[in-house]
């Protein structure tokens, strides 16, 4: 199969849409992310994040920085800038190659006064030296001879929320700007930490040409070199434009001069080699990562578009830092973190990249005196982690947002959505059982497990009357219902959080009573502490119903207005009923899996029986109104049986970007569907899971016009090889283990293929 395998393509320019491309043609090594800005057009959002910097400043609550945009390359037919929505398009191509991690820009444009000229961009954000990166132009003039005016520039006046006039915040201040000659450099500076943040550039001409009459100006917050480049009809020119970046907290030293060394190392080791670099590492996490579905080339190139934004939205030489909702893609929820990343992302990281797991895991070690904080302000005890984090662990979710008809609304996911907790210790045992890092586990996840039961057991409400403890006034994942009492979700992986954090606490014990007894002296617990906690998880309301098959999602759920979704869109996605005049939270429908979700985490807990009574139940009522939805539906419809909607749910997830069937890629990725992307195909179709026994089981079903599916994971160390088609299920591995498959159990030789025929 051919590169077409590879490359994400626009065909025609819409300015329209140049919002939306700037998301999927985002270019991010996880330290920085530049979207897929057209430097040829001046309308869209530019946006260059640097994992980390956040800022306040006149904004509602601390938000990721747009910092000052060193893209700026404008080009000049003489007085004739070339702009591609007041020039004439000759042709145009933008495309993504993704085995190699570069955008291509193919454009030829005639100006008004009818010059024409070719234009091909290569730009790549190095994955060797997180902090170069790099663009190609080679620029022919098709019906002229004379001057081109190069006009290279960092803009220093960029702001936040560029669109909506309420959201426009601007978090940099330019405090120095330098003429390299040959280059340029700019620094800035956030509001309220003084983050400092520099970026320089070189441009750099091949061949025999020269760069002419060069200056160098200054124009406020904005620092540029204009070059003149003789040109002759036909003839094909190259132009480089090195770049390097760095802020105060990748060093203590001067910034200026630290950029200034990079920059001239680049340039003289040359764009060339970096690319190169750039591609072989590329090449090193495909092989880690690369699924491969033969028979369905969208459900292959929206996989692979999938997993290559994601695995570009980390790296592992940064554990103050996590992936945001949007990645580095875009300015939406502020750059911050949800329960996205440990329970839609991590799993792709836990069992592809583990070191990147632990990178990611370690945020949360980091920000954890922000979550003592958090609990103590709200009068509970241990740590409550942030719905939404920032940089140090505080809660920044803002208090007041737009609903679906724009109209001005309290939020309350910040004052009541309690699950992230129990979400981040159920992925450090995830992370845990996959990769027995028992280092991790001892000195920073046993912490995090102590303080957040900790905080359960301040967080619980005992009902003297029932004789039980309740947790009242939460949002659970369907966030359509607000201060609710008891939610299934919560109220069981609260109690599942207490439960594992006492089984682990004897672990430690066992493992190493030093540091057992060190850190509850630190956390300030008594073993008889201990005892309560039992008491109090044993009494931890679960509400059941009857049968004990069919779960209420919380207190009262089924005395809702029961209204069933009806209508469908041309994707299979579901149109607003009518609400018959009640407000939505009176109704039974929900935004996202909740009682749902909690049996895809701990699917071990509960027969097929119920998960199906669940999931048909719950399926008819869910609105997908959130971008995590469809892939969990699709895991569990297959768990339950119903390929249809499975595929159908799992088309939606990884189009998400692509096709825009949110509505708003242009705020950046969704990036919890990149990896509820990862876990349909991996944890779905290949049915991959940890059973109780701890055995990795799979339980593959792949839908009839695929010919094959090839995944790759990292289980305890082995690097294991699954191929799945309609007859059979190989698995090959770095090391010796036990695996079921399809509940049988076989032993996986070193370096000898398993062949489980069917
Ligand atoms: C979803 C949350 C999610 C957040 C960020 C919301 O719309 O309901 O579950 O964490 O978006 O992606």
């Amino acid at each position: 199969m051919g590169n077409e395998l590879w490359i994400i393509e626009q065909e025609c320019y819409d300015v329209k849409d140049n919002p939306k491309y700037e998301t999927i043609f985002t270019l991010a090594n996880g330290y920085r992310g530049f979207r897929g800005w057209l430097e040829f057009s001046s309308y869209g959002f530019n946006g260059n994040f640097i994992a980390g910097v956040f800022d306040k400043a006149e904004a509602q609550v601390t938000e990721i920085v747009n910092t000052q945009n060193p893209l700026v390359f404008n080009l000049y037919v003489d007085d004739e800038r070339i702009d591609i929505d007041r020039c004439e398009i000759v042709n145009f191509k933008r495309y993504l190659d993704m085995k190699d991690g570069i955008l291509h820009t193919d454009i030829e444009i005639k100006t008004p006064k009818g010059k024409i000229t070719k234009i091909s961009a290569k730009r790549f954000v190095s994955r060797k030296n997180v902090h170069r990166w790099g663009v190609e132009y080679k620029i022919t003039p098709i019906n002229y001879s004379g001057k081109i005016f190069v006009e290279n520039m960092i803009d220093g006046t960029v702001t936040n929320g560029n669109y909506h006039p309420v959201d426009k915040t601007k978090h940099i201040r330019v405090k120095e700007t330098y003429d390299l000659n040959p280059g340029i450099a700019l620094e800035a500076h956030t509001i309220d930490q003084g983050i400092r943040i520099i970026e320089g550039t070189i441009i750099k001409v091949l061949n025999d040409t020269v760069l002419k009459n060069r200056k160098y100006g200054v124009f406020g917050e904005i620092v540029r070199e204009l070059l003149e480049l003789r040109v002759e009809e036909g003839k094909e020119y190259i132009l480089q434009k090195f770049g390097a970046t760095y802020t105060s907290r990748d060093t203590d030293d001067n910034l200026i001069d630290v950029l200034e060394n990079e920059l001239r190392n680049f340039y003289k080791q040359g764009l060339e080699d970096e690319i190169e670099a750039h591609i072989k590492a590329w090449q090193e996490i495909w092989d880690r990562i690369d699924i491969e579905i033969k028979g369905d080339v969208q459900a292959q190139l929206g996989i692979r578009f999938n997993i290559f934004q994601l695995s570009s939205s980390a790296y592992d030489q940064d554990d103050r830092v996590s992936i945001a909702a949007k990645a580095l893609h875009g300015e939406g929820y502020k750059g911050h973190v949800f329960w996205d990343t440990e329970i839609f992302m991590l799993p792709f990281f836990i069992y592809t990249q583990p070191e990147i797991a632990r990178n990611l895991l370690m945020y949360r070690y980091n920000t954890l005196d922000g979550a003592r904080k958090n609990a103590k302000l709200n009068g509970y005890e241990g740590a409550q982690f942030p719905w939404e984090s920032a940089d140090d662990g505080l809660e920044v979710t803002p208090k007041w947002g737009m609903d679906y008809d724009g109209n001005l609304v309290r939020i309350w996911t910040g004052d009541e959505e309690f699950h992230i907790n129990s979400d981040i210790v159920f992925s450090i045992w995830e992370y845990y059982r996959a990769t027995k890092d028992k280092d991790f586990l001892m000195n920073y996840g046993m912490e995090i497990l102590l303080e957040t039961a900790k905080f359960w057991i301040s967080r619980v409400e005992y009902n003297i009357d029932m004789d039980r403890y309740e947790i009242n006034k939460v949002i659970g994942p369907d966030e359509f219902h607000e201060h609710v009492n008891n939610n299934f979700y919560t109220n069981y992986l609260a109690k599942w959080n207490i439960e594992k954090t006492l089984e682990l606490a004897e672990w430690l014990k066992r493992e190493n009573v030093k540091v057992y007894e060190d850190l509850l002296k630190k956390l300030d617990i008594k073993e008889e502490d201990f005892k309560e906690w039992k008491v109090v998880k044993d009494k931890i309301y679960i509400p059941y119903s009857e049968d004990g098959k069919l779960i209420e999602q919380f207190e009262g759920y089924f005395d809702l207005k029961d209204i069933e979704i009806t209508e469908h869109d041309e994707n299979g996605m579901p149109l607003w009923p009518d609400l018959q005049g009640y407000k939505l939270g009176q109704t039974q429908l929900i935004k996202q899996p909740d009682v749902v979700m909690l049996m895809l985490l701990l699917g071990d807990e509960f027969d097929k029986e119920t998960r199906k009574i669940n999931y048909e139940y719950y399926e008819k009522r869910t609105m997908h109104k959130s971008s995590l939805s469809p892939s969990m539906y699709s895991i569990m419809g297959l768990t339950v049986g119903d390929t249809h909607n499975a595929y159908k749910y799992f088309m939606k997830t990884i189009l998400t970007d692509l096709e825009d069937n949110q509505g708003n890629a242009c705020f950046g990725l969704h990036a919890a569907s990149t990896g509820g992307s990862w876990q349909s195909v991996v944890f779905g179709f290949g049915g991959l899971h940890v059973d109780k026994e701890q055995y990795l089981c799979l339980n593959p079903w792949i839908p009839e016009h695929w010919d094959e599916l090839t995944f790759n994971i990292i289980w305890n160390e082995a690097k294991v090889k699954v191929v799945v088609s309609h007859n059979e299920v190989r698995v090959i591995s770095t090391k010796d283990f036990d695996i079921k498959i399809y509940d049988e159990k076989f032993k996986v030789y070193k370096n000898k293929e398993l062949i489980y025929r069917r």
